[in-house]
């Protein structure tokens, strides 16, 4: 599983009659990816969902691919080894791409632990139409929540490669919004994404 070119021979590439631009003008926003990256319990299916009802509230089109629901289907085939995190990774920014294309704002709620794998989403897209959300909150706080019971059952030896327990989670360096959600509360931290949207023009001013 590798990020080559595609292994069937004899493929053409059909452009449609409606093009990205007239799906744009219909929704009276861009298409763009909000990719959420974070500690497992950081807040980022919480995060997600905010600013799916804030921006669907004010008329957009959205839709949010969840790391847990995602992987009840596409990615029912994949486990937490790096190179199926990787896999898991490509999919969706494949289909983040699509969403994109169609001028939807996409929502992706992954822990996406790897910088490589987030480079690679993030070239799929064109320039400007990835922006990296670091949902960042210190492990202490992520473990204390532990809203699945998972970081108990990673301490007892119960999973093994959990996410920042025995498996790396690799923080963005430059993420495009960084919000903390250890002294942040929900709303708070979809509004600061939804300014730094409007301030770049994604959305226009609410
Ligand atoms: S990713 O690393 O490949 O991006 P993804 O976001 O799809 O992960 O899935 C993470 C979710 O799977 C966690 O929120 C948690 O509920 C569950 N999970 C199960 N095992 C692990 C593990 N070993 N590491 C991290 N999360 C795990």
């Amino acid at each position: 599983m590798g990020t080559d070119g595609p292994k069937a021979e004899n493929l053409t590439w059909h452009g449609g009659e409606v093009s990205r631009a007239d799906r744009e003008r219909a929704h009276g926003h861009r298409g763009a990816t909000l990719w959420l990256t974070g500690l497992s319990g950081s807040g980022k299916s919480t995060l997600a969902g905010r600013l799916d009802a804030k921006l669907h509230a004010r008329g957009c089109v959205t839709y949010v691919l969840d790391g847990d629901n995602v992987r009840h289907g596409l990615n029912r085939d994949l486990g937490f080894a790096p190179e199926e995190r990787k896999e898991n990774i490509r999919r969706i920014g494949e289909v983040a791409k699509l969403f994109t294309d169609a001028g939807v704002i996409v929502l992706t709620a992954f822990i996406s632990p790897y910088r490589d794998d987030r480079a690679q989403a993030r070239a799929l897209l064109p320039e400007g139409d990835f922006i990296e959300v670091h949902v960042d909150a210190d492990l202490d706080t992520c473990e204390s929540r532990d809203p699945k019971g998972l970081y108990k059952k990673a301490r007892a030896g119960e999973i093994r490669g959990f996410t920042g327990i025995d498996a790396p989670y690799e923080a963005p360096a430059s993420p495009e919004v960084r919000v903390d959600t250890s002294v942040q509360n929900p709303d708070a931290c979809a509004d600061q994404v939804i300014a730094w949207l409007e301030a770049k023009g994604i959305l226009a001013p609410g």
